[in-house]
């Protein structure tokens, strides 16, 4: 329950936190590293995949291999063609402006680079990084393909997947720092 002395206790605690943490002697200074992580130059086989294309494996994969793939391996949580699955839907291009807009890799990803880094490092989540590059990108053909971005005889690969243009690529709203 709320009482003056309840209230009175807090704020006297809040006070000494705020005293410990805002020492005038520690402002401006660096603190010291906390030795956690490593710099991601420092890493040399440092898997990532940039907005840009930098850092794609070379490999190739095709919308029909794609297909198979999701069949046997994704499936299962995101339902037939990219629908209905309890993981969440990947395809539909239901319009943002509207009243329900579909929340899936057509509209909400704005390059096809990083799904493609995503599924590579995170699906299925049982099993990261067990799809080869081969793979990764079969399965990021025959997703584009679920969403009308790409036909169904198409390919993906190192030479070709940065210049997808995704139907939402200038769609977001960047956050700069003041
Ligand atoms: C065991 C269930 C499961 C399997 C199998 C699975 N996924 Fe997922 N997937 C999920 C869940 C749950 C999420 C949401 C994760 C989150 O939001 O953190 C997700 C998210 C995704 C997303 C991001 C969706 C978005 O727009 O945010 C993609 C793309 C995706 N999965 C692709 C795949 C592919 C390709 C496969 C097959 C290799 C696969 N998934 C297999 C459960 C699964």
């Amino acid at each position: 329950m709320f009482t003056p002395e309840r209230f009175a206790v807090s704020l006297a605690i809040a006070g000494l936190a705020f005293a410990t943490c805002a020492n005038p002697a520690d402002l401006g200074r660096e603190l010291p590293h906390t030795q956690l992580g490593r710099p991601l130059d420092a890493e040399p086989g440092v898997l990532t995949v940039w907005p840009d294309g930098r850092g794609l494996p070379s490999g190739a994969g095709s919308v029909a291999s794609g297909a198979q793939l999701y069949a046997e391996r994704c499936q299962a949580c995101h339902g037939e063609r990219g629908t209905g699955g309890s993981g969440g839907h990947l395809s539909g291009r239901s319009p943002l402006d509207g009243p329900n807009p579909d929340r899936t890799v057509g509209n909400y990803w704005p390059y096809a680079t990083t799904v493609f880094d995503y599924i590579r490092r995170a699906m299925p989540p049982q099993a990261p990084w067990s799809l080869s590059a081969n793979d990764a990108y079969a399965l990021t053909a025959y997703l584009l393909h679920l969403n009308g971005i790409l036909p169904a005889d198409a390919r993906l690969g190192s030479d070709n997947l940065s210049k997808v243009e995704m139907p939402n690529r200038f769609g977001f709203i960047p956050i700069r720092e003041r």
